[in-house]
């Protein structure tokens, strides 16, 4: 299922996931919307937060039918989804996946087949295999939707932009910025990340020139350079004058064997601590999607310290879900 970065990419830009207009039929990658695109999904997620910045509620989705489908471990994804759900007035069922019939050997398609004649108008799934968004995308009705809440190394397309939002409202309109102007280091394990994966895609569409990616060799996919990013293996270097740092958690389940001499020496050669924080630009902000590993790639003191939006990147998960939601079920007519 693992394939090179390359083919992964390439298999993203053929994607049915735009109907012939350019709006969304399916959200299963950033790859393949331009720059236009990305921008109104951010301006759609702003206009769910009232003056004082708290999230509205909307009719939306009012009479439709979500089901989420996580096969893999989640809470942010999952919850913020769910949230999203309800926030837009859709009824939703979460498939306890544990208890499902996929553990008597029936196959996604299957699963997909019997819960479609339920009247489900969007899936969200989340799943280990990279592809299984694709695959459902390819195997449901017309109107039904599907949303990638995360595919194998492959993409977690909600999660770039949530990031992009947070970017947007945290720096972009603070700063008086645009994405052009930006310097963004992406520190840890790029080769397994599937957020690294469409963040660099999302920062790339959105016309940010500088991005960096801070790993030791074993943690970089290879030809990760073609994607116009900077490589660094010394992190002082890397950091150097950044807007902003995304620290990434090792991803120990999709590694086979260790890749690393111990968490401590990793956290030493390549943990984001206070003094390399001081080495961005002044007010960089520092984000992590989740879940993070406190002294492991980022020190305690700057997960909770004054740079750090990685809670509100959880509050702007919730905005972003409702965009993309929210134009999808438009997007196939309803
Ligand atoms: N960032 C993220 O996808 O977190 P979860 O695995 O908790 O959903």
């Amino acid at each position: 299922m693992h394939t090179t970065i390359a083919t992964r990419l390439n298999h993203s830009m053929s994607l049915p996931q735009l109907n012939n207009d350019g709006t969304i039929r399916h959200f299963l990658g950033v790859e393949g919307l331009n720059r236009t695109q990305l921008e109104n999904i951010i301006d759609k997620a702003m206009g769910y937060f009232d003056k004082e910045g708290r999230l509205i509620n909307t009719d939306e989705l009012v009479g439709k039918t979500v089901m989420n489908l996580f096969f893999e471990n989640s809470t942010r994804t999952r919850t913020t989804f769910e949230a999203a759900q309800k926030r837009l007035g859709a009824n939703v069922l979460n498939l306890d996946i544990a208890r499902s019939s996929t553990n008597k050997g029936e196959t996604l398609r299957d699963t997909l087949w019997n819960l479609e004649a339920m009247s489900a108008d969007m899936f969200v799934v989340r799943h280990s295999a990279s592809g299984a968004a694709h695959f459902m995308a390819s195997h449901v009705t017309p109107n039904v939707a599907i949303i990638n809440g995360g595919d194998g190394w492959h993409a977690h397309p909600t999660q770039a932009m949530l990031d992009m939002l947070t970017i947007h409202r945290e720096l972009c309109l603070r700063d008086n910025k645009s994405f052009d102007e930006l310097s963004v280091a992406i520190i840890g394990d790029i080769k397994h990340s599937r957020v690294a994966r469409s963040n660099i895609s999302a920062l790339t569409t959105l016309g940010v020139k500088d991005i960096r990616v801070i790993a030791p060799k074993t943690l970089l996919p290879k030809g990760i350079s073609r994607y116009g990013v900077r490589v660094f293996e010394d992190i002082d270097k890397g950091v150097a004058d950044v807007d902003v740092i995304i620290g990434l958690r090792i991803q120990n389940e999709r590694i086979g064997s260790p890749l690393l001499p111990s968490t401590s020496e990793y956290f030493k050669m390549y943990g984001i601590t206070d003094s390399r924080v001081a080495l961005a630009k002044p007010n960089a902000l520092v984000m992590h999607p989740g879940p993070m590993n406190r002294g492991v790639e980022i020190a305690s003191s700057v997960a909770d310290g004054e740079q750090s939006v990685i809670l509100k990147q959880v509050n702007n998960g919730i905005a972003v879900r409702m965009a993309v939601m929210a134009l999808a079920m438009r997007g196939q007519g309803k």
